[in-house]
């Protein structure tokens, strides 16, 4: 197949079908065998810019790790007090001048359509690293990348994706990528957090799924538990989060009475969704994600700085 992934601008998972996402598990899992030397030449002499509008751990050292341990660099601000934004400059001046010192650009932004309106102007490739509500898509790319890894397949599992269906972006990435395969989804989430419409409108035809309240009254039929954080920060009333907080908590009790093999998944941070003692338990797998996280960021830029990674591998 050809790199569908070559020079091109990463915004919305919707627009890889399941044959170009299993391209990029593919080059991930060759990446991943690779000795240092081979792998340093996949990015070798390139630049990678990163804008990072809100906070962000994983996302950002991921990036970070990746481009460096494909024999790229990096260079960029975690946060928009670190750049002329804090004195008023405009995101598309932003963008102009990065682009002209990198090879492509990693963008997280708190506004939904900040990626589009950053890819429209770059001519260089712009990766959605996080925009609002809306999506996250390298986040599905290695959730579905665990998933595969874990259990070898996605069709016919049973996932349950918990906690801030409204704001949380993952989720809304994750639905989609989910729904280039046949798995059936749990949406559980309190009444208020609801997955938004527009999501299942975009789905409803490809995918089974349902929504539930509580967790209990499903978790036997479970292979996967995709926890989310509660997203205060998109609240436009702190009341209604203090309402919502601590709505599901993931405890050893709970994973008792479901599946054996149930996996626990997180995109991280967590506050206080996932009990710590829940870590030892093999079903935890939130942190196995943050390693592939790596390895198929690792693959995402390998396939977009070169027109045939495989060349390389
Ligand atoms: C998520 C995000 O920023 O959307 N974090 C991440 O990138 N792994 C999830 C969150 O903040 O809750």
């Amino acid at each position: 197949m050809k790199n569908p992934f070559y020079n091109r601008d990463i915004i919305t998972i919707k627009e890889f079908n399941r044959s170009e996402l299993e391209y990029l598990f593919s080059v991930a899992d060759k990446i991943e065998k690779l000795d240092y030397e081979r792998k340093k030449e996949l990015a070798k002499g390139r630049i990678l810019g990163l804008l990072f509008f809100e906070p962000s751990t994983r996302t950002r050292l991921s990036f970070e790790a990746a481009m460096l341990s494909i024999g790229g660099n990096v260079l960029g601000f975690a946060h928009p007090s670190m750049s002329s934004v804090e004195k008023g400059e405009n995101l598309a001046d932003t963008v102009k001048t990065v682009e002209s010192y990198v090879d492509a650009i990693v963008l997280r932004h708190p506004m939904e359509g900040a990626n589009r309106f950053a890819a429209e102007i770059a001519s260089k490739p712009v990766i959605n690293a996080g925009s609002g509500t809306e999506e996250h898509p390298t986040q599905a790319m290695l959730d579905l990348y665990t998933i595969m890894k874990v259990k070898g397949r996605i069709n016919g599992l049973n996932i349950a994706i918990v906690g801030d269906l409204k704001y949380g972006r993952t989720v809304y990435s994750l639905i989609y990528a989910l729904s280039n395969y046949s798995p059936r989804i749990f949406l559980v989430s309190p009444p208020q957090l609801k997955v938004r419409s527009e999501a299942l409108f975009n789905i409803s035809d490809k995918i089974k799924f349902s929504e539930h309240e509580d967790l209990k009254e499903i978790i036997k039929n479970l292979d996967v538990i995709y926890v989310t954080r509660i997203q205060r920060e998109r609240f436009p009333d702190p009341h209604e989060y203090e309402r919502v907080k601590g709505s599901y908590v993931i405890d050893v009790d709970l994973l008792k009475s479901g599946k054996e093999d149930c996996m626990v998944m997180h995109p991280l941070p967590r506050v206080g969704e996932i009990k710590p003692e829940v870590d030892k338990m093999p079903n935890a797998k939130y942190f196995l994600q943050i390693y592939y996280g790596k390895v198929i960021r690792g693959a995402l830029l390998a396939s977009i700085f070169n027109p045939d990674p495989y060349d390389l591998l």
